[in-house]
């Protein structure tokens, strides 16, 4: 599964890509809002350190704008994916992006037909959004589990992007569902990269070290 860092934040991406598991990144315009940088610099910027995917989303809601700034978010690197939010413009738009060749992400996705829907118009990626479905008591992992599920019967060669990541129990379950991106915010990657019997191993193996070499003095 790849993994995707969401985030805006330039420090963030260059502090976890030389760990050699990052894949690609999804912005949003909340999180580009956090910055002060102009945005297009910042996705051009993010583009050169991470060399993969990276989603820039549209702020127009009609299909004809979403479709002029999509065009526009594609010149600014190779590696541009444009994010379209699913609405009824958003659909038009996203079928015109693809058939021009533009990689399209579909952002907002609540519901396995958004997603089915998606795909039908040649969306790159689809991304069910987990953590937002948990927070008003509804299910995200189980929304993951159908679109992969549904993906499985057919040849849409469409990703499923597990988004809003809350923890690292998300991540795991994405993975064991088969979801193909999991866009995850720096802090779960971090949270995923410490364990206290890593630590505590780690310590005793070293102290038993310097106890021996300390013994051969
Ligand atoms: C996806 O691409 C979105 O940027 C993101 O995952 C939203 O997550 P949130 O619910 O934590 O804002």
């Amino acid at each position: 599964m790849k993994i995707f860092i969401d985030s805006g934040n330039l420090r963030d991406i260059e502090s976890l890509v030389p760990l050699g598991i990052i894949d690609g990144v999804t912005t949003n315009p909340s999180l580009l809002a956090k910055e002060k940088e102009d945005p297009k610099a910042i996705i051009k910027k993010i583009c050169r350190l991470v060399q993969g995917p990276v989603s820039a989303e549209v702020v127009a809601t009609d299909a004809p704008g979403m479709v002029s700034e999509g065009r526009e978010l594609a010149k600014i690197d190779e590696h541009v994916v444009v994010k379209v939010p699913f609405t009824r413009e958003g659909l038009k738009a996203i079928k015109t992006l693809s058939d021009e060749g533009i990689r399209v992400n579909v952002t907002l996705i609540f519901s396995a037909p958004q997603a089915l829907f998606a795909a039908k118009v040649g969306a790159a990626y689809v991304s069910p959004f987990v953590g937002r479905l948990d927070d008003i008591s509804s299910d995200g992992l189980t929304l993951v589990r159908q679109i992969v599920e549904i993906f499985d019967q057919f040849d849409f060669g469409t990703e499923v992007l597990a988004a809003s990541m809350r923890g690292p129990l998300h991540i795991l379950e994405a993975a064991r569902m088969g979801a193909h991106v999991a866009t995850c915010p720096p802090a779960v990657i971090e949270a995923c990269l410490k364990h206290p019997l890593t630590d505590i191993g780690l310590k005793k193996f070293l102290e038993d070290w310097e106890k021996a070499q300390a013994a051969k003095v």
